[in-house]
Parts: structure tokens; sequence; C-alpha cells
């Protein structure tokens, strides 16, 4: 049985939660894209985490961790990930890190800096773009460059040698040293040198035995590099069409796509954003939701849910069940919005697009339903749901012609509604 967890907004949906209650039943976890961008929250054993880098599989003894080779790895991060987690469980997780999954350096942050993606596209100044960039202009470091410090002071030479040459006026980029650089990359990757392996095998042996995996997605479908609201996106493909290639297996077999969403929208980082809320309001699903990064404590603007959006995802992710999470931060609203269509220069439109110019001149349509008093934080049974979280419920599954497998009620993994039904 293999499954993967897919976010269907633009990231943040809960995934972290959702991997981190299917990971119980996993033989293995595979973190398959992006890198210490994603933070995805956790409650384990009554500990919170935000992890960046680490599948979930690594909080259950029995399941193999695999950082697969779609992703881009910064390694002193994962050290310190490693150890937290590490203590936290008293035993150290299993991990495989992909030979050919790329390694983020501290000149990427530097470029990032340097170029102002941090100002011009919100990121998260991990240095991901430069990463994947040099992925693409094939100067890139690799996971089992370290294995052989020759080969990498080679590679890091070259590398330096061009960035000194394209930035001769960086005092930080003309001071870089090669062999400084190799001894502090080398030094933080000692204890995961044996980790690094051809994880296609390990990978495709899992699925042909019939083991239970589980594919852990970062981001969402709308920061998808090609499909997302480009240029507000990030780096790397975060839909389902880019599984096989971050993996290394074409077409994998997956039974189980779970596309996860919030009941509302949010965004961290620039770019357009339709049914954003700017009144006291967006402050109140941002203060009631807890909607600050993980990964830079930023604020997250909140809207109303977006179906033009999360349809656009559907296709993108072909779900096979939704998991909804954080229907508990609506509680206490009068009526809740959904944006079914966008006004778009005088014309009425259902269709999504990915070009955040276009973007930016919809304006939402929306259609107002009743809301529900009642506090449903922590509620486990889909049947003592108030009648009319019950109908939004249902209202999303039918749009989005999807069944909704998890409901979520709380951050942690006992406030969680199983239902499994087909009502659309
Ligand atoms: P991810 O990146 O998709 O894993 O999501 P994040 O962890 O970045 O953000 C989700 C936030 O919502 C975290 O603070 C979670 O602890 C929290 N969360 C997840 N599910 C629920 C829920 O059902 N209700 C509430 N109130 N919080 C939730
Ligand atoms: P998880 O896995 C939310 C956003 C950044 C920025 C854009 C590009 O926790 O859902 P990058 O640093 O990737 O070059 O930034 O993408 N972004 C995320 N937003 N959740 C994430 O991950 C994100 N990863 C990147 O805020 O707008
Ligand atoms: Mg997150």
């Amino acid at each position: 049985m293999a499954t993967a967890i897919l976010g269907m907004q633009w990231g943040d949906e809960g995934k972290g939660k959702i991997t981190h209650l299917l990971a119980r039943e996993a033989d293995m976890v595979v973190r398959y894209n992006g890198g210490p961008n994603a933070g995805h929250t956790v409650i384990d054993r009554g500990e919170k985490f935000g992890i960046h880098l680490l599948p979930m599989g690594c909080f259950y003894r029995d399941a193999r961790c695999v950082l697969a080779s779609g992703m881009v790895i910064d390694i002193p991060i994962l050290r310190e990930e490693y150890g937290l987690i590490a203590n936290h469980l008293k035993w150290e997780p299993e991990i495989v890190i992909a030979e050919n999954a790329h390694v983020i350096l501290p000149y990427h942050r530097l470029l990032e800096e340097l170029e102002g993606g941090g100002a011009r596209i919100g990121t998260t100044r991990r240095g991901i773009g430069p990463a994947y960039r040099d992925k693409v202009a094939r100067v890139g470091i690799r996971a089992d460059d370290l294995l052989y410090p020759v080969r990498l002071r080679k590679k890091l030479a070259q590398k330096i040698s061009i960035l000194k040459r394209a930035w001769p006026g960086s005092p930080e980029l003309s001071s870089l040293s090669t062999d400084l650089l190799a001894k502090d990359l080398l030094a933080s990757a000692e204890p995961f040198l044996g980790s690094i392996r051809n994880a296609i095998p390990i990978i495709a042996q899992a699925l042909n035995r019939g083991e239970n995996v589980l594919f852990e997605g970062a981001q969402g479908a709308l920061l998808d590099l090609d499909f997302g609201t480009y240029p507000f996106v990030t780096s790397s493909s975060t839909t389902f069409a880019g599984l096989g290639n971050a993996i290394g297996i074409p077409l994998p077999q997956i039974d189980c796509r779970v596309g996860v969403m919030k009941a509302y929208t949010t965004r961290v980082g620039r770019g357009p954003f339709p049914t954003r809320i700017t009144d006291k309001l967006g402050d109140f699903l941002q203060q009631a939701g807890n909607e600050f990064g993980v990964t830079t404590g930023r604020p997250r603007d909140c809207g109303w849910l977006d179906l033009v959006a999360l349809k656009y995802a559907v296709a993108l992710n072909d779900p096979t069940t939704l998991a909804i999470t954080k229907l508990d931060v609506l509680s206490g609203l009068d009526e809740i919005r959904m944006c079914g269509a966008y006004q778009l220069e005088g014309r009425e439109t259902n269709t999504f697009s990915g070009s955040a110019e276009q973007l930016a001149l919809c304006e939402p349509i929306y259609e107002s339903i009743s809301g529900w008093k009642e506090d449903i934080r922590g509620v486990t049974d889909y049947e003592s749901l108030p009648r009319a979280a019950r109908a939004y419920i249902e209202r999303i599954s039918q749009e989005l012609q999807a069944p909704i497998g998890i409901v979520s009620t709380g951050p942690s993994p006992e406030e969680t509604i199983n239902i499994s039904f087909d009502r659309y």
C-alpha cells in the first residue's frame, strides 16, 4: 500500500499532523521534495516539533525514513533536527539520504540575500532557489560528493571560482574558502555518511513487497514551480506529477493520494491571494489558527476557502481522499464564505490562473453559508459536529468531487475525526 500526502493550497495545510498520524502504520516514510523551507508541525508524545527535513517516520521505531533525491538538504539543519528528535525519542531513527539529493551550502543563502529573493518573492531565505538552480546548472554538490572529499573539494573550488568572478563586489563571497567550506561540511555530515545510499532500489523494493510506504510532500500545489502562482512559488515540484521524478521511480503505483487542505486559506510570503481577508476577521483567523510560519515565524495572511484554486489543485493532484484541517478555527463565526468563481475583467470565470499577474486581477465572488457557535476543538466523532459544520464539509466534498477521509479538529493527533465516507 503506497500513500502520497499532498498540500492542496499554499503550504502549511497541516501535512505534518496528518503525515505523523498516517506514519503510525508505515513501514517507510519518504520525504521527496523541498528542503528546510518546509515546516511541518507535529505533536508527538505531547511535545511539539516543527520539522524541516526529517520524514515523519522518524517518530516511529519500525518505520525507515528516506530523504529522496528531489530534496535539497542543509546538513547542519539536518544534524540539529536529528539530534533534537533522537534526544526526544531516546533512540536514533534509521534514515537513508539519496546519494543524488542536492546539498544546500552557506553560499546559497548568501546568494539569495544578494539577489533579493527574500524581499522579491518572500522566500524562507533558506537558500532553496539557489540550490535548485545549481542542480539545473549542473554545478551543484550532491550527497554522494560528501563520500569523496577530493572530488568534493574540486567541485567546491569550481563553484567558488564562478561565484567570485560573478560577484567581485561581495566581501562574503570573495572571502569564501574551499578548504574551510569542505571542512565544515564534512564535519557536520560525519554522522550521516553511512546513510548516503542509492535510494531508488530501497524505495522500489518496499513498494514491490507491498509494504506500507508513505510519501510526504512539502509545500502545496499553488507553490509548484511550474503550476503554482509563478513567480511567487518555490523551486521544486510540489504536485503529484513531480513525485515519480523526485524518487526516481516512473509512475509509481500509489494507491491513495491524500490531499491535505485547511478549512480556510493561508499564504505566507508574497504573491496574489484573491480570498485574503484584510479586515479584523483576518486577524481573528490568524490568532485563532496560530498562523505564524514554522520556519520563519512570519505571520501568515488568512482568507476564505477558495474553491477555484482548490479545484485546480484537485486537477493537479487527483486526490483519492481529502483531509480537512483546522475546522475548529472557524467556530464562533456567524457566516462562512466560500469563493466559487472569480470576476476577471468584467466576466465571471472558474479558471484558476497560475500566472501571478492574471490572478492579481481576479476578484472573488462569494457565497455565504451559516457558521456555527459551538466549540468543536477536539471532536472525534463526525456526528457530534454541529449541523452547519457537517454541511460545510459535505459541500467541500461535493464541490471538489472527492471523499473526505479525515477532519482535523485540533493540532494533536487525538483531535481527529476519521470518516472515510463517500457522500459526494
Ligand atoms: P504543514 O506545513 O502543512 O505541516 O503545516 P504547518 O505545521 O506549517 O501549519 C499547520 C499549523 O496548524 C500547525 O501549527 C499545526 O499544529 C496546526 N494544526 C494542524 N491541524 C490543526 C487543526 O485541526 N486545528 C488547529 N487548531 N490547528 C491545527
Ligand atoms: P510547508 O511544507 C508555506 C513559500 C515561501 C515563499 C515561496 C518561496 O511547511 O507547507 P522558498 O524559500 O521555497 O524559495 O520560498 O514559497 N514556502 C512555503 N509556504 N509552507 C511551506 O512549506 C513553504 N515553503 C516555501 O513563503 O512564498
Ligand atoms: Mg508548514
